[in-house]
């Protein structure tokens, strides 16, 4: 994992996910750019061999997730996903690893991850929660495509 830079950012706007996918996450592109915009938010690359394979964003006020405050050391990941040519092979579960890992040791104070993902995305359900996720219970009603889930991650902090 490495913040978005200039030597990977074309890269990063070339990834792709399938596309049914693209009812749960937009465009690298227009992620990539909103990130840029909103001081909060850190667009990450996803490393193989230090090629980027997939992006994502940590937010560092949870409640832009959330849409409440959920206290002190709350994050938030959006924009997860590997790129098409590279699912199915165990590293959306290595890289959700590594991305908990990584927001560690950058931050401190981080003592919980939180995400929304669309009830019917059946793959990414199973990712997040292998990885320590837990379904809060609240329904978010904002998604462009259906309700979606609230997920939170207590990290060891
Ligand atoms: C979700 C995503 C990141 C998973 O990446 P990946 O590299 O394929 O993940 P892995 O190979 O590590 O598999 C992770 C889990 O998803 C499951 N999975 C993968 N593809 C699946 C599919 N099409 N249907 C159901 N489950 C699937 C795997 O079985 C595995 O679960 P398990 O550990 O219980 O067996 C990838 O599918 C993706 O980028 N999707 C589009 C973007 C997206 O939806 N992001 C989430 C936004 S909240």
């Amino acid at each position: 994992m490495a913040p978005v830079e200039a030597g990977t950012r074309e890269a990063v706007i070339g990834l792709r996910v399938q596309p049914p996918q693209q009812d749960f996450v937009g465009p690298a592109a227009t992620a990539l750019a909103d990130a840029e915009h909103c001081p909060g938010s850190e667009p990450m690359a996803i490393l193989r061999d230090g090629v980027p394979i997939g992006f994502y964003r940590i937010e560092r006020n949870a409640a832009v997730i959330a849409g409440r405050d959920l206290g002190p050391g709350a994050f938030g990941l959006r924009s997860f996903f590997i790129d098409a040519a590279w699912q199915g092979r165990g590293l959306g579960t290595l890289a959700l690893e590594a991305a908990l890992a990584d927001l560690c040791r950058r931050h401190a104070g981080a003592r919980l991850l939180a995400l929304t993902v669309n009830c019917r995305n059946h793959a990414a359900l199973a990712l997040y929660r292998g990885g320590g996720f837990e379904d809060s219970g609240e329904l978010y009603h904002g998604g462009r495509s259906g309700p979606q889930h609230l997920l939170l991650r207590r990290l060891p902090g």
